[in-house]
């Protein structure tokens, strides 16, 4: 059910935007400072509107392409276990992506512009989800590291301002959990495997773990929109704040594995207590979001096709909507 419901603003809501904005914009400010939810129907600067729908449509879009990557890999699982695993996760995956665009509809966009602005190549997505999934390892990879760091990011949006995000990150969180362990233990199988094992556990750590590292967004320095999610405490952590998080939890699981972070410059700091990174390559970064990545492409064209084949899946859902409407009429 879509909420077209919602697609227009009631005329006393948007009067309060037009004609007292400061003081709309205070009062709003105030429920923020307070910890109170804001909800679908309450009123709220455009600004606050258009940057949820951006950031939740990017995390949908996110988590639909993201099953494209592991999809690969469904067919070759080593063993039944693993494979229900798997499949599992991709099916979680595509279930967080329905959430999402449900959260997202909530504030008067539909899904349907949604979806076409992913396949026209007008929305972005996780940059990550552009780098190709090689060998088993990988899978093993992309669970610890990418979910890994989807729950570093994940948990603080729990408390997000925005009532329907919060609750839907919620139960995306407790799969995200599953997610990451499922990895681990495909890693931990590879590390205290063969040799060849080994390699192939720390040749996935050594390819994905820069590109991991800028799933968090640019340097704190360079993001646009970063101090205004705050004070909304649509965000709670700054792109930097989270990724240094996540490198601390993670550089002590690598040496669990006995494998070897591919970042000479990487040190422990006694002072602050913190594993300092390396630098970032950066413009890499702004390659693979400006559509330069390994898979850019494939992974838009199989999400063009899907959305095609799909096509008589949901005429057939709208007229059997139909049908049950005119019944009930
Ligand atoms: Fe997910
Ligand atoms: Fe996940």
């Amino acid at each position: 059910m879509y909420s077209q419901g919602l697609d227009q603003r009631d005329g006393r809501h948007d009067g309060a935007n037009t004609a007292e904005p400061a003081e709309a914009l205070a009062r709003f400010q105030a429920r923020i400072d307070a910890e109170e939810k804001i909800e679908a129907n309450d009123w709220m600067p455009d600004a606050y509107r258009r940057t949820l729908i951006r950031q939740i449509s990017q995390h949908a879009h996110s988590e639909i392409v993201g099953m494209g990557p592991e999809g690969n890999w469904i067919t070759r699982a080593p063993s039944l276990r693993r494979k229900a695993a798997l499949l599992a996760k991709v099916q979680d995956e595509c279930g967080h992506g329905v959430y999402l665009y449900a959260a997202a509809e909530t504030l008067g966009v539909s899904r349907e512009e949604l979806v076409d602005a992913l396949l026209e190549g007008r929305a972005k997505y996780s940059s990550i989800f552009n780098y190709p999934t090689l060998t088993w390892a990988d899978i093993g990879a992309v669970g610890w590291l990418v979910d890994g760091a989807a729950i570093m990011n994940q948990i603080p949006l729990c408390r997000c301002s925005y009532g329907p995000y919060a609750r839907a990150m919620i139960r995306v969180c407790k799969e995200e959990s599953f997610h990451q362990r499922q990895g681990f233990e495909i890693m931990l199988t590879l590390s205290r495997g063969t040799a060849a094992q080994q390699a192939m556990a720390q040749d996935a750590l050594d390819r994905l773990w820069w590109p991991v590292l800028m799933m968090f967004g640019p340097p704190d320095t360079d993001s646009q929109h970063s101090d205004q999610s705050m004070r909304w405490k649509i965000k709670r952590f700054t792109n930097d704040g989270l990724r240094q998080k996540f490198i601390d939890a993670t550089v002590p699981q690598a040496q669990y594995l006995g494998l070897t972070i591919p970042d000479p410059a990487l040190r422990f700091d006694d002072a602050s207590g913190h594993w300092i990174s390396g630098p970032i390559d950066w413009a890499e970064f702004r390659r693979v979001l400006a559509g330069g990545g390994p898979c850019n492409r494939e992974r838009l064209e199989t999400r063009r096709r899907a959305h095609a084949e799909g096509a008589w899946v949901r005429a057939a859902a709208q007229a059997h909507a139909a049908r049950h409407e005119a019944k009930a009429a």
